[in-house]
């Protein structure tokens, strides 16, 4: 697989009720850290990791998603009038004029490799990205998508982000076995969808972010329903290993698990501390909130 990643894949279906009732109306992709949505940043992400093509796995309530990255005249007409420059092109940049945004309905839920498989069409026999905008991946240099198109190109092989999790969470992850590591990169052995700890293989989690031999969409097509009675992606993979390399990629970068409401406050006070205008605020705002619900700084 030495041709490189042009077309990245957004499952975006989801309910998303751990986050109701905000989630009645917007969808969970659509939730912002700081200014930006969800969806955004994962876009961002694959765009800087070479993308152009960018298709959208969702059903028939996400319009939200859509308009969001739809040309807003009105809005831009107004803005351009006002002066409002700064704000304009924010509002252009949402998707660069070099990307294209497809969109493609999952009828039903049938689970995640069931969404993967929608975009089939569309992405053909090439290589592509999978990315699952709930994982938010923080990281200084390169973001993991970039790192990993990088590392697949190099070595011929799919790549999956993965993290070490405390044993007591695998059942919330997919868990791989690999053989020994060189470098960022390990060659998957084996590949299970949510095990309890007591099964798990290892506590190597796959974080949302995989790049993939087109092979899988052969592969999802006759996966049958298997954790949570759903087409896992987890289980195409596990077909996929046994004929072509897929490696296992410890990206740099820290993840937020975006999927819970934890996670959200976590990536909030991460992006609002490093954020170039807001840092100084934010801290002084923790630093009084925890005084005054009386919790002891720590040295
Ligand atoms: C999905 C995948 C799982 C992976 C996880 C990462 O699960 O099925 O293998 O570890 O994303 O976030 P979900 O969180 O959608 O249940």
């Amino acid at each position: 697989m030495s041709q490189r990643i042009r077309k990245a894949v957004f499952p975006v279906a989801g309910l998303g009720t751990r986050f109701l009732p905000a989630t009645k109306t917007v969808p969970k992709e659509m939730l912002p850290i700081i200014d930006k949505p969800l969806i955004q940043y994962a876009v961002d992400e694959a765009v800087e990791a070479g993308c152009d093509t960018l298709i959208f796995v969702t059903n028939r309530y996400k319009h939200a998603v859509a308009d969001y990255f739809d040309k807003a005249y009105e809005l831009e007409q107004k803005l351009e009038r006002a002066g409002k420059t700064e704000q304009l092109e924010l509002v252009r940049n949402v998707l660069p004029s070099h990307v294209r945004a497809v969109f493609v309905t999952q009828a039903e839920a049938l689970g995640l490799g069931h969404a993967v498989l929608c975009a089939k069409p569309i992405i053909g026999d090439e290589p592509f990205a999978v990315l699952l905008p709930d994982d938010l991946i923080w990281n200084r240099g390169p973001g993991a998508l970039a790192q990993m198109a990088d590392a697949a190109q190099a070595s011929g092989a799919s790549q999956i982000a993965v993290q070490d999790v405390p044993r007591e969470q695998t059942g919330s992850y997919g868990i791989v076995a690999t053989e020994t590591f060189s470098g960022r990169e390990g060659r998957i052995s084996a590949i299970v969808e949510k095990p309890a700890p007591e099964i798990a293989p290892s506590n190597l989690a796959v974080v949302g972010r995989y790049v993939l031999s087109p092979r899988i969409f052969d592969l999802l097509e006759s996966t049958t329903p298997g954790a949570g009675g759903e087409i896992q992606l987890t289980d195409a993979i596990a077909a996929l290993l046994v004929e072509h390399p897929v490696h296992a990629y410890r990206f740099r970068g820290t993840r937020f698990d975006c999927g819970t409401h934890i996670g959200l406050i976590e990536a909030t006070i991460r992006y609002a501390l490093d954020h170039e205008k807001l840092s100084d605020a934010a801290q002084q705002l923790m630093q009084n909130a925890l005084k005054e619900l009386g919790v002891t700084e720590l040295e």
